[in-house]
């Protein structure tokens, strides 16, 4: 019956979580509003934040698991690819609780807790799966052959779509972060209204700096001629925004799908909270014959209990980081 405290700490978003025997029995997630005035994150002011949140984020943890510190058997934690000066507090915490408590610590790939996520719930995929990653950092496909054995078969040579959906909302005018309003305006309207070009780019791999290109003339086209465009068409723009956006993802998953003869799909990272991607995905899904998976909104955003339930598998195999480990701004699998 392992006790598990995970940490999560890569970018804006302090978060601690209890696992039990596999079962999350807590998931605290401490948002940083800071960034909203700066339309993006400031990783000097996300350190800072993380310095505030991470000891209140871990007793919260605790108190809702009912689980005292003394119980706890392992500290797992995100050691990469994130933001330096944000990882270095959630490491930081995490080797100094493992000291004073004697404890193991076990450094966790945020990429590949993403993935591990669809481990919380059931039903769970059988391997091997294919994995949609898309997040604010990364847009990847990747071929799932064990918990730590993954594979990037496809991956954006420029921006990911998480950016793209972010710089667009910018470019509108909308808060930071913008994935979410974009998908509650684009739910009011028509996703046929305007048409952006899907790129052309070989195999598994995506592009999405050229749409972003594309989306800001046509912006800057529509505002010269008419100041109010994007007040009184925001619904379409975001609708047809989200549109391009899910097809070209899901045009290459697809195209993996069918090159790997793989027929457990799963979604992952916090742009498969959005819900015309979920939706899109279950639909293709259905026509395909696939068996889809996709966490729960608490669990596709950046959180612990993916840290959590990563670290408890590492555990079984008695996977074990010493105490002269350092976060990686850059991780690979
Ligand atoms: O995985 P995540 O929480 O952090 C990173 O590791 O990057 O992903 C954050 C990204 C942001 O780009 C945000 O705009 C996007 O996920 N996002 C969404 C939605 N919720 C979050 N994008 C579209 N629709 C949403 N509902
Ligand atoms: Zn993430």
């Amino acid at each position: 019956m392992p006790v598990i405290l995970g940490i999560e700490s890569s970018c804006d978003e302090t978060s601690a979580s209890i696992c039990v025997d596999g079962a999350i029995l807590s998931n605290v997630i401490a948002n940083q509003t800071i960034h909203e005035a700066y339309g993006g994150v400031v990783p000097e002011l996300a350190s800072r934040v993380h310095q505030q949140n991470i000891v209140p984020a871990v007793q919260q943890a605790l108190f809702k698991a009912k689980i005292n510190k003394n119980d706890i058997d392992a500290v797992a934690f995100t050691r990469g690819p994130g933001l330096l000066g944000s990882l270095l507090v959630g490491v930081s915490f995490a080797k100094a609780f493992a000291l004073a408590k004697n404890i193991p610590l076990i450094e966790i790939n945020h990429m590949q807790a993403h993935v591990l996520a669809h481990f919380i719930d059931d039903p769970k995929p059988s391997f091997p799966f294919l994995c949609l990653t898309v997040s604010g950092g990364h847009t990847q496909i990747v071929l799932v052959k064990d918990y730590f054995d993954m594979e990037v078969v496809g991956q954006t040579t420029d921006d990911a779509a998480g950016e793209a959906l972010d710089k667009t909302s910018k470019i509108l005018g909308l808060p930071y972060p913008g994935g979410p309003l974009i998908d509650k305006n684009a739910r009011l309207g028509n996703p046929d209204a305007y048409q952006f070009p899907e790129p052309q780019i070989p195999g598994l791999d995506f592009s999405f700096s050229g749409l972003k290109t594309a989306i800001l003339y046509f912006i800057r086209d529509n505002v010269a001629a008419n100041p109010n465009f994007i007040d009184e068409n925001i619904n379409d723009i975001c609708a047809s925004v989200e549109k391009r956006i899910v097809t070209i993802l899901l045009n290459k998953l697809k195209k993996a799908a069918l090159q790997f003869n793989i027929k457990d799909i799963a979604l992952a990272g916090g742009v498969s909270a959005n819900t015309g991607l979920r939706e899109g995905l279950k639909k293709l899904g259905g026509e395909m014959g696939w068996n889809t998976f996709i966490p729960q909104f608490q669990y596709c955003t950046d959180n612990a209990a993916m840290i959590a339930i990563a670290g408890y598998y590492k555990y079984l195999k008695g996977d074990f980081i010493g105490q002269d480990v350092a976060p990686l701004a850059r991780m690979p699998f």
